[in-house]
């Protein structure tokens, strides 16, 4: 469960190395959208019958509209965050490949349109203030792509815990290896350079663009950066969460 675009691939990968002790196999075989439906598309739902238990699903739905059989199931969310002016930057340049998101025409022009939630699946503020209502609840968990990127193993670890998975060194070492940025950035079942020129246009970027951290160093203005904390404060002001406070 993410907002877009904020490591669901990644976690996609992990988890689909953890679900075949590590074997790359499936991830070198199968494209990543077959091996975790996406729970919302129409696709999605007729490819979900075709996953083997334990399935491994993802949306990027606001909480307000999830599936409610959730809730009294026994499924568990792992909620992957990050922070958003680096959400902000990779959207703008994802946006100007896929065809189902409105091409931005400039930064300035797509930096209110992100604030004021004017995008596919509206604001972030409004995603992570309702996913958060979940926090603290045994089968949801919260991880940050910033944590994914300080330390993969740890994070990995946290995961399997979350999952009841046992812990086991060399099966970590695999899922840290084969879930890196360059082994996944290679992997045309997972760089999705397989999805067809009419609906990505695969010669205005790379969906495995970067993938750091501090990108929006790079393309905000001292005065967007200022605007960006102000209106930050004043959306999650409520909401009882440090995450990315202070740190962006
Ligand atoms: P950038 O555009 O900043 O590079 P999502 O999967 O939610 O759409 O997120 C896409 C973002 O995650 C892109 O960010 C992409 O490069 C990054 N990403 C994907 N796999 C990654 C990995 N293994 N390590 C680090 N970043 C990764």
């Amino acid at each position: 469960m993410t907002f877009v675009p904020t490591g669901t691939n990644w976690m996609i990968e992990i988890l689909s190395l953890l679900r075949n002790k590590g074997d790359p196999t499936w991830c070198n075989s199968v494209p990543i959208w077959l091996r975790s439906p996406w729970y919302e598309t129409i696709e999605g739902q007729s490819q979900i019958k075709d996953v083997v238990p334990p399935r491994v699903l993802t949306s990027h739905l606001p909480f307000h509209i999830f599936a409610k059989s959730f809730f009294t199931s026994k499924a568990k969310i792992i909620y992957v965050m990050r922070n958003p002016k680096d959400i902000l930057v990779s959207l703008f340049h994802f946006s100007k490949m896929l065809h189902l998101y409105k091409e931005p025409k400039s930064l300035p022009e797509f930096f209110e349109d992100f604030l004021q939630g004017n995008i596919l699946y509206n604001s972030w503020f409004d995603h992570v203030k309702g996913w958060m209502q979940m926090k603290g609840n045994k089968n949801f968990f919260v991880i940050t792509y910033e944590e994914l990127h300080e330390d993969l193993r740890d994070s990995v670890v946290r995961i399997c815990e979350f999952l009841g998975k046992d812990v086991d060194d060399s099966l970590i070492d695999l899922v840290v290896k084969h879930s890196s940025f360059n082994v996944m950035k290679e992997n045309k079942m997972s760089n999705y350079t397989l999805i067809s020129e009419n609906f990505m246009d695969h010669t205005k970027g790379s969906f495995m663009r970067k993938g750091i951290t501090g990108d929006w160093k790079n393309h905000f203005t001292v005065a967007q950066n200022e605007y960006f904390d102000d209106f930050y404060k004043k959306k999650m002001k409520d909401l009882n969460m440090t995450f990315f406070l202070g740190t962006i």
